[in-house]
Parts: C-alpha cells; sequence; structure tokens
C-alpha cells in the first residue's frame, strides 16, 4: 500500500472515507467564508428565479474542497449530480450521452476539466451557452446538422490546474471560485468534526497538533486522523492524545511543518545538487525522482505558500527558511538556525 500522506490518487477504501466525512449541507462546510457566502447568495437566487444555477468553476490545489462543494451544491439546488471527468469524456457522444440525460436544473460535474479533449469542449460550448447540442448526423456532402434542445442545467468544473482550462471554456462560467489553504484554527475544526464521525475520542490539544501538520489541506488532515488511529488501536489506547499523534506522525515522518519525506527530499535535491536552484521542474523531477506533474500539483503548491520555495522565470529556488527548516547553512551564514513558527494552542497550549 502506498504509505504516503501526499498521495494523488485515492484508493477506493480511501474515497469511501473521504465520501463519509463530506459535509452534505453549505453551514457544515469549514472555512472559505467569502466563496460560502456568495454561493449562499446565488443559489438563493437561482432558486427563487426557479432557474438552473450559473455555470461554477473550482479550482484549487488537491484535497480543499472542491468535489466536496460540487455535491454540496447540487444538495443545496435539491437536484441531482452527475459526475464524471475530463479524461472520461472521450468522444463527443460521450458528453451528449450525459447532457441528454439531464434533469432540468440538474448539476453537471466534471472533475479534472483541464483534461477535456477539444472536441468535447466544442461540443459543451452551445450546451453551456443555449442550452442546445448541435449534432451532426451523415457523412460527406449528405451530412445533416441538427439541433437537439437541452434541458437548462449547471457545469459545475473543477480543477487543479486553472491556467490549462482554455480561454473560451474558462469565459462560459459565470461563477468562478479559487479555494485556499485553510488556517489552522479550521482545520482544528474540521479534523474535530471527522473524529466525532469515525468515533474517534480526539483530545483537543491532539487536534491542534494534527491541524498544524496537514498543510492547510482538509483531506491531509483527515487521512492523519486515520492513520493516527491505527496507531492508537494497535497501542491499546482509547484516547488520542496530543503525545500519541507526536509518536504516530513521527513514524509517518511527518514534520513540524507538516511536510513528509518527498517534501524533504525535492527541498534537500534543490539546495544539495543545485546549489539551491535556480533548476528546472524537469530537471528537478529526474533528479527526485518524480514525476513533474506530481511536484507541480501536490508537493509544490504547499511549499510555495509557506515560501520554502520560490518560482522564477529559471527555475524553483530554495529560501532560506527552507535551508533553515532542513538545518543547512544558508550560502553566506556562519551556522543555521532552525527557525521554527509555532502558534500556540488556543486555550494555552502545555508542553
Ligand atoms: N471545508 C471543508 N470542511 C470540511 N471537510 C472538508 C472541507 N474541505 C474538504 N473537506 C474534506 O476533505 C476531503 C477532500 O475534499 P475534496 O475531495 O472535496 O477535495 P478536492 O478539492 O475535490 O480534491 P481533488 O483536487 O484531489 O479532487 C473530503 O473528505 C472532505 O470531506
Ligand atoms: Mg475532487
Amino acid at each position: 500500500m502506498d504509505e504516503r500522506i501526499l498521495s494523488e490518487n485515492c484508493l477506493p477504501e480511501e474515497q469511501k472515507a473521504e465520501a463519509s466525512l463530506r459535509p452534505r449541507f453549505l453551514r457544515d462546510f469549514v472555512g472559505q467564508k467569502q466563496i460560502k457566502e456568495n454561493l449562499e447568495v446565488f443559489i438563493r437566487a437561482a432558486l427563487k428565479r426557479g432557474e438552473a444555477l450559473d455555470h461554477v468553476l473550482l479550482y484549487g490545489p488537491p484535497g480543499l474542497g472542491k468535489t466536496t462543494l460540487a455535491h454540496i451544491i447540487a444538495h443545496e439546488l435539491g437536484v441531482r449530480l452527475h459526475p464524471t471527468s475530463g479524461p472520461a469524456l472521450e468522444r463527443p457522444g460521450d458528453v451528449a450521452a450525459i447532457l441528454t440525460n439531464l434533469e432540468p436544473h440538474d448539476v453537471l460535474f466534471i472533475d479534472e476539466i483541464h483534461r477535456l479533449p477539444r472536441t468535447v469542449e466544442e461540443v459543451l460550448y452551445p450546451a453551456l451557452e443555449d442550452f442546445c447540442l448541435d449534432v451532426v448526423i451523415g457523412k460527406g456532402p449528405g451530412a445533416k446538422s441538427l439541433r437537439i434542445d437541452l434541458p437548462p442545467f449547471t457545469l459545475i468544473g473543477a480543477t487543479t490546474r486553472a491556467g490549462l482550462v482554455s480561454l473560451p471554456l474558462r469565459d462560459r462560467f459565470g461563477i468562478i471560485f479559487r479555494l485556499d489553504y485553510y488556517p489552522r484554527e479550521e482545520l482544528y475544526e474540521i479534523v474535530t468534526r471527522a473524529a466525532s464521525v469515525l468515533g474517534i475520542q480526539l483530545e483537543p490539544e491532539g487536534a491542534w497538533e494534527i491541524a498544524g501538520r496537514a498543510r492547510g489541506t482538509p483531506r491531509i488532515a483527515t487521512r492523519l486522523l486515520r492513520r493516527i488511529r491505527d496507531f492508537a488501536e494497535v497501542a491499546g489506547a482509547k484516547k488520542v492524545t496530543r503525545e500519541l499523534v507526536k509518536s504516530a506522525l513521527e513514524r509517518l515522518e511527518v514534520d513540524e511543518a507538516g511536510l513528509d519525506k518527498v517534501d524533504r527530499i525535492l527541498l534537500s535535491t534543490v539546495i544539495e545538487k543545485f546549489q539551491g536552484g535556480p533548476v528546472g521542474l524537469d530537471t528537478l523531477a529526474a533528479a527526485a525522482r518524480e514525476e513533474p506533474e506530481t511536484i507541480e500539483d501536490v508537493y509544490e503548491p504547499y511549499l510555495l505558500q509557506i515560501g520554502y520555495l520560490q518560482r522564477t522565470p529559471r527555475g524553483r529556488v530554495a529560501t532560506p527558511s527552507a535551508y533553515a527548516h532542513l538545518g543547512i547553512p544558508y550560502p553566506g551564514e556562519k551556522k543555521s538556525s532552525v527557525v521554527q513558527q509555532r502558534i500556540p494552542f488556543p486555550e494555552g497550549e502545555q508542553e
């Protein structure tokens, strides 16, 4: 089994666990205040007018709640969600088949929408704008074009790579939201709620510790929680204390900043093999034995966010904070000082 905390692809059992933790109502969705407030207005307005909600594009790093929000939107609208993904829609006929089977105001959810084939995208344009499909029947001079009306529907697209969504497609979304990393307080709330759903006795200090190492990502917070539960069960512990969390995370090789082994390999590769950079993505990927896409989608965004890595036109550069985190002296500095950001537990953290 892949023991990585950051694996991109969920195992089926993991998907099941995630689905059980998904909040169903907007009010249970923690954080992303601005998005929630706006969505609530748009949903209410659409319901009041008796119209389909405008098309929604959700983008942001993996595990921040795009799929969850899509389900919540459909649920709040009281309609069905039809899930599919960019790579699954290979031919125009695939999307036509789904579109013609929608009920009025239903939600079509296309995950990884940046991977939609061009030909499929072109079928979508009139569907999104005028709720109709242009179908060509036959071939050559005898070919006829037929227009099929569709029920009004809402497309929700999700992507980790908004930059790869073509401009004409992006323009057809009336609502575009970017999901951001969650602060520790919100992850604390998420992990506490997940523990109660899963029937885990998690002490507040333990939850705060997990929240601080979850890389701003709800998926990682709940994934860490499930792994820690395994350690607790094997140890015969009834309660998950801060000490238990710390020792479990140590065994999972998740450090104080929430970085895992691969993060540290990436940073130390930039520092040790490329003198701190700049180094191009492909070169870095080859040296660290990772896929460039995985680095770009999964690892790098958080390292950029916490300021350990920088993207420059000439490549990736490790910052002084990255050196400090790994305990490597920054060039020109005499000795390293490990700077660790510590945010206290709200009710007074005990060491
Ligand atoms: N704001 C939130 N409140 C509570 N739980 C959340 C929140 N955001 C995400 N989660 C939980 O985190 C997990 C991952 O969320 P989700 O699958 O929606 O992420 P995603 O953005 O679609 O990721 P990907 O890009 O990999 O598809 C789910 O189990 C979900 O319940
Ligand atoms: Mg998703």
